[in-house]
């Protein structure tokens, strides 16, 4: 998208003065619009920007360490930077923005990583009781459990009635009334029959401990199936959605969404659902008493209940966004972390750890804040609710009293009433924090069915590929592809790689090389044009297929946390140690495995954290290998390791692509001079193409890299005196 076109003054500069301007003259052309300026805060916006989560964050990072400057934003959807000043710090900051943008742009190209996290419309409304209800429709618990655990909850709370009951035997025992029931198996005294109402309070206590164990394992397990279902499903579905989908998301998001959300119905389920029911149930057996004792008492205390239902649905509007809010805050905040986490080093090596760790502080007391807020609306709610409770319970007693002094019910009854009202209070003050465990479970409900609600739009094709038929002739015919239909990355893009030809692609960054891969691979599909492997439709082919004859290795190689053996075997695990080796062999790699202290069975750590870059990429190279592909592609694979390294491994890689076809991306020409073609892509678009020496001839772009990177000066007459 930008620079190196062949006009570019930046590499056809004569001397190094030449080359100075001549890059004075890029970082002139580089995209850069202020867009206001207030005082202490000024407005930038940069097209580079766009889509570069990475390069964003540094560039963040490097306005930062500026001094003066109090905050930096920078939208990576819009390209838009925010800067703050602290007090009395403006200043003009363009050649300071355009220097560090040049130099981020150019210098550091791995950190061009064109990955969005933009932020997605927000859910700032409220989830329902159906969302629940639909994601546990998809993922039933156990039909014994569910129906076991009511029950044991009913269980559990008549007995929780029992001891109530005895007592009340107690003090109608002592106001001189006799239980028939006692007498009947020989306790006649009053006081044998005070001592029997007690072993029997003391019998239901015990059973009450019982049932409750039960109950608690019954929901527990309710709740375990059901969060065990929705985390591998989801985990399943993300894993076949389209790369946009997972593109567009930072891991921390994802983890949030699986790990999270699931866990959230899951306690709803094993706590908030099980306490729903039992002050239900509470509820039913006190207001009963009640109405058997007086039915206008039980009516009294049923005063509040449409008072309760017009509210929560008012409570419902006001608390629901809170609730999207604090979700949403959460998500940002996971994404945070992963993000830095993943990146420590980066921060350690500029130095930014008190501002990252400020900007994590900020972020949680950004979640906490959501979070308060969310939980103080419930608790508002439950608190009204236990007010009007407490009023209709407080005039139940009156009129319980009133009627006790009126002969209307027995002391012994008043007993009843007086021992079941701060029961039912008690039971209704735990109501907020169910309120809070519904409403974050139906909140997570939501995003996880709008998860499972995407469908993946690359779908396999049923065509089978029977591994070794592969010959790997590629033909991309007249391509059109964006990644959003208003920004087009390939317009009409044709390009034919014969069977066990070798194709080498370069360009700037952003030029959309990556792209063709991607598109080759089937991570998209083009919105025009046709892909063919072998002569067949990539569409038709059956993506496991397609991919398995396809051995891929970028810049960012990802190791799994295990064994060097393991991740070379990653790419065949049926594979025995014998071809393991081999695969190691050929990449070069087999030498420092064996010189580590487990060799093979050697922890690589998280990512490949123990191991050095070099040793990584081989690695990886050994990976793709393992898998016997029919085409290789290299995406970058030597950018990040040293010159020697990446001898090394230019060596493996020209020994395990021979005989079959390979695309190399690379930047230092010297890497893939040898290919039999090299395209050169400018802008989406191919600039020029041939071998190395026609294009040297040609005197085009590419011969003016060259030069640049040899530093090769001599007169080739008329390549731009520029500048
Ligand atoms: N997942 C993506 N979403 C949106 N834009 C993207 C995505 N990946 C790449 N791009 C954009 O597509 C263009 C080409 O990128 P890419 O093919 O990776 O370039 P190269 O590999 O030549 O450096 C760039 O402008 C980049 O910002
Ligand atoms: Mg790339």
């Amino acid at each position: 998208m930008l620079t190196t076109r062949p006009s570019s003054p930046a590499i056809t500069g004569k001397t190094t003065r030449d080359r100075r301007m001549a890059a004075n003259a890029l970082v002139e052309r580089l995209h850069l619009r202020a867009c206001s300026q207030a005082p202490g805060r000024q407005r930038w916006e940069s097209r580079h920007l766009v889509g570069r989560t990475v390069l964003a964050k540094r560039l963040a990072m490097v306005i930062q360490s500026q001094d003066g400057i109090d905050d930096v934003k920078i939208n990576e959807r819009t390209g838009r930077i925010k800067i703050t000043f602290e007090p009395g710090e403006d200043r003009d900051l363009e050649p300071f923005l355009r220097y560090s943008l040049f130099y981020l742009l150019f210098d550091v190209r791995g950190a061009v990583n064109p990955r969005t996290d933009d932020r997605r419309e927000t859910t700032a409304q409220g989830a329902s009781a159906n969302d629940l209800l639909d994601l546990l429709k998809m993922f039933p618990p156990n039909k014994r459990d569910l129906t076991a655990a009511p029950l044991w909850s009913v269980a559990n709370n008549l007995m929780n009635f029992l001891p109530e009951l005895a007592l009340v035997g107690i003090v109608n025992v002592v106001n001189g009334s006799t239980f028939n029931a006692l007498s009947a198996i020989g306790l006649k005294s009053p006081r044998a029959q005070v001592l029997g109402l007690g072993v029997a309070a003391g019998a239901a206590f015990a059973a009450e401990l019982a049932t409750e164990r039960k109950r608690r394992r019954a929901w527990r397990k309710v709740a375990q199936k059901s969060q065990h279902d929705i985390r591998t499903a989801t985990y399943a579905h993300v894993q076949d959605l389209d790369m946009e989908f997972i593109d567009q998301r930072n891991s921390g998001e994802l983890y949030n969404l699986i790990g999270e959300n699931s866990s959230k119905v899951g306690k709803f389920l094993e706590t908030g659902a099980d306490d729903m029911f039992q002050r239900a149930v509470t509820a039913v057996i006190i207001v009963a008493t009640l109405g058997a004792v007086s039915p206008l008492l039980a009516l009294t205390t049923l005063a509040p209940l449409p008072i309760i239902a017009v509210g929560s649905r008012f409570v419902k509007d006001k608390t629901g966004p809170l609730y999207a809010q604090q979700q949403e805050s959460e998500s940002a905040f996971a994404r945070f972390l992963t993000n830095n986490l993943g990146d420590l080093g980066i921060i350690k090596s500029f130095t930014a750890e008190d501002r990252e760790a400020a900007r994590m502080q900020k972020a949680s007391a950004e979640l906490n804040t959501d979070t308060d807020n969310a939980i103080q609306s419930s608790a508002r709610y439950s608190d009204q609710m236990r007010l009007f409770i407490s009023v209709a319970f407080a005039v139940a007693m009156v009129l319980g009293g009133s009627m006790v002094a009126g002969k209307k019910i027995t002391p012994a009854m008043f007993t009843l009433i007086l021992f079941f009202v701060p029961k039912l209070l008690v039971r209704m003050e735990g109501m907020g924090e169910s309120y809070d465990q519904y409403q974050s479970a139906a909140h997570a409900s939501k995003g996880i069915l709008k998860t499972l609600r995407q469908k993946p739009t690359i779908v396999s094709g049923s065509e089978v590929l029977e591994p070794g038929t592969v010959k790997g002739a590629l033909l991309l015919d007249r391509v059109t592809f964006g990644y959003k239909p208003d920004r087009l990355i390939l317009r009409d893009f044709s390009l034919e790689i014969p069977a066990r030809g070798s194709i080498a692609l370069v360009g700037a960054t952003g030029s959309g090389k990556s792209t063709v891969v991607k598109l080759l691979m089937r991570f998209y599909d083009p919105s025009s044009g046709r892909i063919t492997l072998d002569g067949r439709n990539v569409r038709d082919l059956d993506l496991h297929s397609l991919r398995r004859s396809i051995g891929f290795v970028s810049q960012d190689v990802f190791l799994f946390d295990g064994s060097v053996y393991d991740n070379i075997a990653y790419g065949r695990p049926e594979a025995s140690f014998d071809e393991v080796v081999q695969a190691a062999k050929a990449a070069e790699a087999d030498g420092f495995i064996r010189e580590l202290t487990d060799g093979y069975r050697a922890q690589v750590g998280e990512r490949g954290r123990r191991l050095s870059g070099g040793q990584r990429q081989r690695i990886s190279i050994a990976r793709a290998f393992l898998k016997n592909p029919s085409v290789f592609i290299f995406d970058e694979a030597t950018s990040a390791v040293d010159n020697e390294t990446e001898m090394a491994i230019q060596r493996s890689i020209a020994r395990v692509a021979r005989d079959r076809t390979s695309i190399l991306i690379a930047h230092r020409l010297s890497t893939i001079r040898h290919a039999d073609r090299i395209i050169v892509m400018d802008d989406g678009r191919i600039a020029e193409s041939g071998t190395h020496e026609e294009l040297l001839r040609h005197n085009g772009l590419y011969s003016a890299l060259w030069r640049v990177q040899t530093g090769e000066t001599s007169a080739r007459s008329g390549s731009g005196t520029a500048a």
